[in-house]
């Protein structure tokens, strides 16, 4: 197990389209799989992507009881989500801040469905079928993004709420946010 190097925006890895995954719960997925977890818990993130690490795979983790870089976001399952797809469950738009781990420093204000279903396998093969909302809904929309080249940046609809975090956040620790 050991910890990646997290890419940054800028870097074309981070712009494809991501491969799906065609074989389950072998040592190399596991070990991949490891290896993100020890990344993201590393940068204190709230969830990582496969691209973020330079693996081009249809992979995401996510998941936290509490957050230091997200102190009022309420606990969200630690999850494995293989091949997601993600369905809005209304039309129901919700703003709200978001950073990122290939965008250190920074943070603004996202539009993103408030209500989602999403599917997908976890790291046995095993069917993942859930209705979310709120910081978890968001969550698992930021990082399907990663899959499909998408920073958030590149959703950002309100250019007045996008800064650094510690001018934003003064409250929020630095060495939590890198
Ligand atoms: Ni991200």
């Amino acid at each position: 197990m050991s910890v990646h190097e997290i890419l940054r925006m800028g870097d074309p890895r981070l712009l494809r389209m991501a491969e799906p995954v065609t074989e389950f719960d072998t040592p190399a997925m596991q070990a991949l799989i490891a290896d993100m977890f020890d990344t993201m818990y590393a940068a204190k993130g709230a969830g990582l992507a496969a691209p973020q690490i330079g693996i081009n795979l249809q992979l995401v983790i996510f998941g936290f009881k509490q957050n230091a870089r997200y102190p009022e976001a309420p606990p969200v399952p630690e999850t494995v989500l293989i091949n997601p797809v993600i369905t809005p469950l209304s039309d129901a738009i919700e703003e709200n801040w978001e950073g990122c781990l290939s965008v250190p420093g920074l943070r603004g204000v996202v539009p993103r469905y408030q209500r989602v279903r999403y599917t997908g396998f976890d790291q046995h093969g095993a069917p993942i079928d859930r209705a979310v909302d709120g910081f978890h809904a968001r969550v698992v929309q930021h990082e399907c993004d990663h899959l499909i080249g998408v920073l958030y940046p590149m959703r950002i609809t309100d250019f007045s709420q996008f800064g650094f975090t510690d001018i934003l956040f003064p409250e929020l620790d630095p060495a939590d946010d890198d």
